[in-house]
């Protein structure tokens, strides 16, 4: 049973000025920050914008993701860690409803969201990108970019009939953004390759450039820095910085603890589909059981 307790309403105006979460008026959302607090010994200061509790997914006789939480604050770059075959993946394809838990709540802007379809969660404003980068080969670099602003008008039949003008506006507007994130990533020189053209972690950095198209609150990243070369990542890095400072809010699996290190605010770390800890990353690199994990794997 979760005991939600401790985020039901409270009258009491000394209480709620100490824990911002008294409040929590959301039954749902009371209940999954129960069970993030249960691993996270650190209460989060403000109303996550991902938040997911008691998470399990069982592959056959494999329990890849068992009684996983997290927590993403608005606003943050946090990082989830883990030794190979931890269950970051899955746990990234069950936020994403790519897969459906066979326990647990997944809540995005503190709504349940794991009964919707992936592109139903992107409209609300949550991508992901994959580990093995998803591109579609046949188009260009820039066609794949302005396919993932698919919402725009211009693909509405009755507003291209009455409003040209507006349509023609908004395709070059598309089309300058897209040039300019293409720009930022490295790949403004290979607008007019086929995707297919693109190297490994040319395709990673495509797909995160997509993903920036829809303007999204959050994104997930699955190792964005793997195949990509040193100097590269280190502009990437400076560009999820920017891109954090416009607004956006990041929660990337990585391997290179590099990465990790330089931009995270708070750190998740999975071992063998269950939460080992939490922390900044200065504490997660100095936990002896996070150590134990990964030189055991
Ligand atoms: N579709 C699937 N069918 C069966 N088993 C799966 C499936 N997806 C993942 N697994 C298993 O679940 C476990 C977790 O895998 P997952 O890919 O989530 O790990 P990961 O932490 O992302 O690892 P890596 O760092 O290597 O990417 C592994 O044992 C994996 O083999
Ligand atoms: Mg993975």
């Amino acid at each position: 049973m979760v005991d939600s307790a401790a985020h039901q309403p409270d009258s009491s105006p000394d209480n709620s000025a100490l824990d911002p979460l008294a409040n929590v008026q959301n039954q749902d959302l009371a209940e999954v920050l129960a069970e993030v607090e249960n691993v996270s010994p650190s209460p989060a200061l403000e109303l996550p914008l991902l938040a997911a509790g008691g998470l399990i997914k069982n592959f056959g006789g494999i329990r890849a993701v068992d009684h996983a939480s997290i927590e993403v604050a608005p606003g943050s770059i946090t990082g989830l860690i883990g030794p190979n075959g931890a269950g970051k993946t899955t746990l990234f394809n069950l936020l994403s409803s790519f897969i459906r838990p066979d326990q647990g709540r997944v809540l995005f802007d503190g709504e349940p969201i794991q009964h919707l379809q992936p592109y139903q969660i992107a409209q609300r404003g949550m991508v992901r990108t994959f580990q093995v980068a998803r591109v579609l080969s046949r188009l260009s670099v820039l066609e794949n970019m302005l396919l993932a602003a698919q919402q725009q008008t211009g693909e509405k039949f009755w507003s291209a009939w009455f409003l040209p003008k507006q349509i023609a506006k908004e395709e070059k507007e598309l089309r300058e953004r897209a040039m300019a994130i293409l720009q930022s990533v490295g790949l403004a020189h290979m607008a007019h390759e086929y995707a297919g053209a693109l190297s490994g972690g040319q395709r990673k950095l495509l797909e995160m450039a997509r993903a920036l198209m829809t303007r999204p609150k959050l994104i997930l990243l699955d190792e964005p820095a793997a195949g990509v070369n040193p100097t590269l990542i280190n502009q990437i890095c400076d560009h999820i910085v920017n891109w954090n400072k416009e607004g956006m809010t990041f929660l990337i699996i990585e391997h290179n603890m590099d990465v990790i290190m330089s931009l995270c605010d708070r750190v998740w770390v999975l071992a063998e589909g269950r939460n080992l800890a939490v922390g900044t990353p200065g504490e997660i690199q100095t936990n002896p059981q996070v150590l134990e994990a990964y030189l055991g794997q």
